[in-house]
């Protein structure tokens, strides 16, 4: 053999086991409760592809092996995405391309993350990568008032069985509360919890009646919904008022009208005092 004939074949060659991915296919927002999900990477192998083709998949990183297939043989499922497969998916009748594909049922949030496809022959390789987010907007979504003293309502927000991170803000003519009190929580699972109250003073509220708003907001996922409530100044409080009409003071409310309200009630006190 020459070294021509030596360097044709190598042209040739390089040619016939060129692996190339066309296309990756991972959807990048899923909502929780999603039947079921395709990833999918598209390659060529050339017309005669090399000896040893291997598909893999992996999850966050090289260490991350979830899904390998080695035409002819059967896919196998490895680690994460254990018991999450439909083992019978076949994207295509094509011999070397049947289970590139993996069909994930019913994707959790913990699915989450970058999605790798590595098509490799012996000599040649190619990888892509996506990444994938399964987001939850949540089981229950409330806004509500606690009217426990005059002058004062308390705007609850709660939204529970979030994922990523959530914002929630309360709009009180269009502008965030600045004043608003956020409290975040994370469950074992990795799900959240977010709370988000404001205490209203009628003072604050210059039409006859006001309706706010709480938005709910998963940044990562751009996902927003909100809930309204409408507060009326001006109402009793729902429950237990007699008790509860001193607090006002501990809230260093300073109204006038305020002050009126709790010499009233002392008034009030000592008469009912003095006619025993
Ligand atoms: C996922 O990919 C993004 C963007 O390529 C990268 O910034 C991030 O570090 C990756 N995360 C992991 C866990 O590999
Ligand atoms: C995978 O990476 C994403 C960020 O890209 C991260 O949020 C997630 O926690 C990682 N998942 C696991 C199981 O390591
Ligand atoms: C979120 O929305 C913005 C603007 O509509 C868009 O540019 C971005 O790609 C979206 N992100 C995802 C992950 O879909
Ligand atoms: C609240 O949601 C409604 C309906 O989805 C939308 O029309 C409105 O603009 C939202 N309001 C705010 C303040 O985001
Ligand atoms: C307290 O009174 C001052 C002066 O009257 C006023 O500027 C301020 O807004 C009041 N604060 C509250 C919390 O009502």
């Amino acid at each position: 053999m020459n070294y021509s004939i030596h360097f044709v074949f190598l042209i040739v060659c390089s040619k016939c086991i060129a692996v190339n991915i066309n296309r990756i296919v991972v959807p990048a927002l899923v909502e929780l409760g999603t039947e079921s999900v395709i990833l999918d990477c598209d390659y060529n192998t050339g017309e005669v592809p090399g000896p040893g083709l291997v598909i893999k998949w992996f999850f966050n990183g090289s260490t991350g092996l979830v899904y390998q297939w080695i035409p002819p043989l059967q896919p196998q499922v490895i680690g994460l995405l254990k018991g999450k497969v439909d083992m019978s998916f076949k994207i295509s009748d094509e011999p070397l391309q049947a289970y590139r594909a993996i069909r994930i049922i019913n994707p959790g949030t913990h699915l989450s993350g970058n999605y790798t496809c590595v098509v490799s022959t012996f000599i040649a390789e190619d990888s892509q990568t996506r990444s994938m987010l399964v987001y939850s907007p949540g089981k229950s979504f409330h806004f509500d008032q606690e009217k426990k003293y005059v002058f004062l309502v308390t705007l609850k927000c709660v939204a529970e069985y979030l994922y990523p991170r959530p914002v929630l803000t309360i709009l009180s003519k269009g502008k965030p509360l600045e004043r608003a009190i956020t409290d975040m929580r994370m469950d074992s699972w990795g799900m959240y919890t977010v709370e988000t109250t404001a205490l209203i003073h009628d003072d604050d509220v210059t039409s006859p009646w006001e309706e706010f708003v709480c938005v709910l907001n998963l940044p990562l996922a751009n996902y927003t919904t909100n809930r309204t409530t409408v507060y009326y100044p001006g109402l009793m409080p729902t429950h237990s008022a007699s008790i509860e009409v001193k607090k006002p003071m501990e809230h260093q409310a300073n109204s006038s009208t305020l002050r009126l309200e709790c010499t009233l009630l002392v008034t009030l006190f000592l008469s009912i005092y003095f006619t025993l």
